[in-house]
């Protein structure tokens, strides 16, 4: 059985979205896969509940306890390995990963950011798009590489930014889109493995 270990850091509606579609979708039997664990950098990320209800391992390893990057890379390392994942899924996991780790995981390592790429690496995208006078804002599944919000495209899902649009109003447009795309783009990821 392969295994999928998610990232989170806060609600973790993209994770909801991931476990629920390996369920109605069969992913155990269509792929041999399953999400084996959510870890989280935050005790508090509403996501956890979701995932012990699932039951599904959920962990924290909270990066406060540690002095560096690389140091709390590497206990996140050691709990994401012992799941031995053929996939790892940042959902709105929230810390920026050392090359180590990214290198640690390559091929192996998606994320979700929300705008479309390249436009609008880092935080505030959605502000940022409406600032930009931009008609059209997103969501983009791009494979992890050291610098931040970079890396091969894997899907893309564009919505309309409308002329009353706050950060919030747009933010939840795009969410959608995200609940959507994120479970394809694993889903043929695992296809393709
Ligand atoms: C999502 O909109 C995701 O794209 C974004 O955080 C939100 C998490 O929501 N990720 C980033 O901004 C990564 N830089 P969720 O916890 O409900 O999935």
């Amino acid at each position: 059985m392969k295994n999928i270990v998610i990232l989170i850091s806060g609600g973790g509606s993209n994770m909801a979205a991931i476990v629920r579609a390996a369920q109605r979708e069969g992913w155990q039997d269509r792929f041999g896969a399953r999400v084996a664990a959510v870890v989280s950098n935050k005790a508090a990320a509403g996501g956890l509940a979701f995932a012990r209800e699932q039951g599904i391992a959920a962990e924290v390893v909270d990066h406060k306890a540690f002095g560096s990057r690389e140091a709390f890379d590497e206990a996140l390392a050691a709990v994401i390995d012992r799941h031995q994942p053929a996939l790892v899924v940042l959902a709105g996991f929230m810390r920026i990963l050392t090359p180590g780790f990214v290198a640690r995981y390559e091929g192996r390592l998606v994320n979700i950011h929300p705008s479309l790429l390249p436009a609008f690496p880092g935080l505030h995208t959605h502000q940022r798009a409406i600032d930009a006078g931009c008609r059209v804002a997103g969501v983009t599944v791009h494979q992890v590489t050291a610098e931040l919000d970079h890396g091969p495209i894997l899907a893309q899902a564009v919505v309309p930014v409308l002329p009353d649009d706050t950060a919030d109003t747009l933010a939840a447009r795009v969410l959608t889109q995200e609940h959507v795309i994120y479970p394809q783009a694993v889903a043929s990821l695992l296809q393709k493995r």
